[in-house]
């Protein structure tokens, strides 16, 4: 069965707080966006205190679109969250990220941007435990589904048919089923999610949309 998870990308404790309302009945996890204005350009919450002050039963993933993650992770690692995604284009030291999540018992994920060849990941792809596509650009919500990464995804589900896929961008009722056919199991959806007037009705078109097609059942 497919992993819907929201994404929340916002400036402030009040929109976090907001958006976990609505949708806390009705997933398990949530996707916390987190730029740095460097990394990508755009700005979000710092996250750290936010995500301690939380009184929730969600689970809750980080998505790191920042530069030089090894400088943010040893601080996230405190908190409760349970789940981390960094991008191998905004560091060199993608091994000390790892090293550091792994230590902490914690779930790691590797991303790679639209344009960003899979062999760029090659020496981590076995020490992570998901490799995560993005299929738009990072930074926002609504940003454009690029569709080759479709074909990417294809690829690297052929070659490493174990390792777990999660897409990021661009997630809607049409574009779900072709990611889950390509070899995903978690889908962060945001825009598709925020701008529906039936939060939990949303969800469940996500869900339904994959419902038919072959699935593994790799998630966090
Ligand atoms: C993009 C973020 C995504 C984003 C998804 O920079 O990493 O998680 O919130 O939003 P949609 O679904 O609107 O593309
Ligand atoms: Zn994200």
């Amino acid at each position: 069965m497919t992993e819907v998870i929201p994404s929340i990308l916002v400036k402030t404790k009040e929109e976090l707080l907001s958006k976990i309302l609505a949708v806390e009945t009705h997933v398990e996890r949530i996707h916390l966006d987190i730029a740095d204005g460097i990394f990508v350009p755009n700005m979000t919450m710092l996250g750290f205190e936010e995500v301690e002050s939380l009184d929730t039963n969600l689970k809750i993933g980080v998505h790191l679109m920042v530069s030089k993650p090894e400088n943010h992770i040893v601080r996230w690692l405190e908190t409760p969250a349970d789940k981390f995604i960094f991008h191998i284009e905004a560091t060199n030291k993608a091994q000390e990220v790892i090293d550091a999540v792994k230590e902490a018992d914690k779930t790691i994920g590797i991303a790679v941007n639209p344009q960003t060849p899979v062999n760029k990941i090659g020496p981590y792809i076995d020490q992570v435990d998901f490799v995560h596509f993005m299929t738009v650009e990072p930074g926002f919500y609504g940003g454009e589904f690029v569709e080759s990464v479709v074909e990417k995804i294809k690829d690297f589900h052929f070659y490493y048919p174990d390792k777990p896929i999660e897409v990021d961008g661009g997630v809607t009722p049409e574009t779900a089923p072709k990611l889950i056919e390509a070899g995903a199991s978690m889908l962060v959806a945001g825009s598709y999610i925020w701008e529906s007037k039936d939060i939990k009705a949303a969800i469940q078109k996500l869900q339904a949309a994959t419902d038919n097609q072959p699935n593994s059942n790799f998630k966090f």
